[in-house]
């Protein structure tokens, strides 16, 4: 099954270790946002979109990117790290995939390290997290989507 995962992990890095340890394990190709704006997905039977939380949803670069770039009909699923546990941070993401009539396979969240704003005066929240337990629930998820792809 030919996966790519497209992402945008800057803020500590948090949902890129989630990354890193799927692509430990597996055959995925890996497109950082930031730096790619345009990529031919078409061969690609499986496409992850991943990112921290930013004001609530994923970060306007994966959004845009699967606007731009997601063909019709692929089979997607969705990582994400957040400081502050909350339904909803995927809803955006979910309503650009489904316009283009994507099959939604899964989605995995975790808390991720966060400094942004007041939270730095207090030394973070999340703080150690993504840790080694979320690391492999992000790796089992997978292996768990792939197995019933
Ligand atoms: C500008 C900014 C906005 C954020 N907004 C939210 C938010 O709305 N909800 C939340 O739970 N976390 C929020 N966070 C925390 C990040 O989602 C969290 O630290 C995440 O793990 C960052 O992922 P990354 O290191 O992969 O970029 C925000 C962080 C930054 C820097």
């Amino acid at each position: 099954m030919k996966t790519a995962i497209v992402y945008y992990s800057k803020h500590h890095g948090n949902t890129k270790k989630l990354i890193d340890a799927i692509a430990a394990k597996h055959e995925v190709t890996l497109i950082d946002a930031t730096q790619t704006q345009s990529f031919d997905l078409r061969e690609y039977d499986l496409i992850g979109f991943a990112s921290g939380i930013y004001y609530s949803k994923f970060h306007k670069t994966v959004l845009e990117f699967a606007q731009k770039n997601l063909p019709g009909k692929k089979s997607v699923f969705f990582l994400y790290t957040y400081g502050r546990k909350m339904e909803g941070y995927t809803k955006v993401i979910r309503e650009a995939v489904l316009e283009k009539s994507a099959q939604i396979k899964g989605a995995f969240g975790c808390p991720g390290f966060n400094t942004f704003g007041p939270f730095k005066l207090v030394g973070g929240i999340a703080k150690g997290h993504p840790d080694s337990d979320d690391t492999a629930r992000a790796l089992s998820f997978f292996e768990n989507l792939i197995a019933h792809s």
